[in-house]
């Protein structure tokens, strides 16, 4: 049965329990208002541990002062209703104030990653991710931690903060869920008019024209960009934030494509800011996988 479980001391003791017993902790950091992508991370979950927490938690400290913090879709009921359907056994749904008492000052910092893509135009937004994720790891003590592919940057900031602070936390990252026509699951989608929802599909479009043109040789930044470019600026509501390829680790900008490298973009959809990004395969590289498969 689902426990909610929301201050810092139940969920402490509930884990210390868990591992009086020795069983894994598969855990999905979430801020809520769950959809198809959030249960993607729960099943697989389920299918690795012997417990799942999920916390649902809107973080505070990600959000810039002009950003929506407070419009940004608090669904708990139903939220506890799909994951109690899901077999999940604990959510953690913990306040502000206990999270961030007065006083409270640390930062995690993750020099030459928090400040490229998303990070340019959400300065102070990856710091409090990092802060939060470390405080739910500490609390929770997962084996396992799942994020969504959609929220690239992220994943790498995970990785990266777990091996610089040997957190002994797996990160397993999942495809992203995406609509029929390619929308890419986001609890933002809730704020797109019927119109802009249609608009909001030219962020995958673009994304699978620099796959195709990665497919037919094409390796050049500049050229895939202007060609991603011209499908965004074709949809009236939509106005590119950034569009970029990067190395998957490093985060650095390529000029040149490799295979394995990350077309990422983030796009205004009317006021909705919308992420996106697709791992650049050669198409040489899945012929030759294939035939060893
Ligand atoms: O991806 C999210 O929903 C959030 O950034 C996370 C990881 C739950 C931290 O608040």
């Amino acid at each position: 049965m689902l426990r909610v479980i929301t201050s810092l001391s139940d969920i402490k003791q509930s884990i210390k329990i868990f591992k009086g017993n020795q069983v894994s902790i598969g855990f999905v950091p979430t801020m809520g208002a769950l959809h198809e992508g959030h249960l993607s991370l729960v099943r697989q979950a389920k299918t690795e541990n012997d417990r799942v927490v999920v916390s649902i938690f809107v973080n505070p400290l990600q959000f810039g002062k002009n950003e929506d913090f407070t419009q940004y879709p608090r669904t708990f009921d139903s939220d506890c209703e799909l994951l109690s359907k899901e077999g999940v056994d604990i959510v953690f749904n913990p306040k502000a104030p206990e999270m961030y008492p007065d006083g409270f000052c640390t930062s995690v910092l993750l020099e030459r990653l928090e400040d490229k893509l998303c990070g340019k135009s959400r300065p102070g937004h990856f710091r409090g991710v990092a802060v939060v994720v470390l405080k739910l790891f500490n609390l929770i003590n997962p084996d396992i931690a799942y994020f969504g592919q959609k929220d690239f940057q992220q994943t790498v900031i995970m990785r990266r903060m777990v091996a610089d602070l040997n957190l002994g936390v797996n990160i397993k990252v999942l495809p992203t869920i995406r609509e029929i026509g390619g929308l890419a699951l986001s609890s933002r989608n809730a704020y797109l008019g019927e119109t802009e929802k249609k608009d909001a599909i030219c962020l995958y479009k673009s994304l699978i024209k620099a796959q195709t043109m990665v497919n037919s040789g094409t390796k050049n930044f500049g050229e895939i960009k202007a060609e991603m470019e011209k499908i965004i600026n074709n949809c009236k509501s939509a106005k590119i934030d950034y569009i970029s390829i990067v190395n998957p680790e490093t985060l650095e900008a390529v000029p040149e494509v490799h295979n394995g490298d990350v077309a990422a973009l983030a796009v205004r959809i009317g006021k909705t800011r919308l992420i996106d990004n697709i791992i650049l395969i050669f198409f040489i590289a899945i012929m030759f996988l294939s035939s060893y498969s």
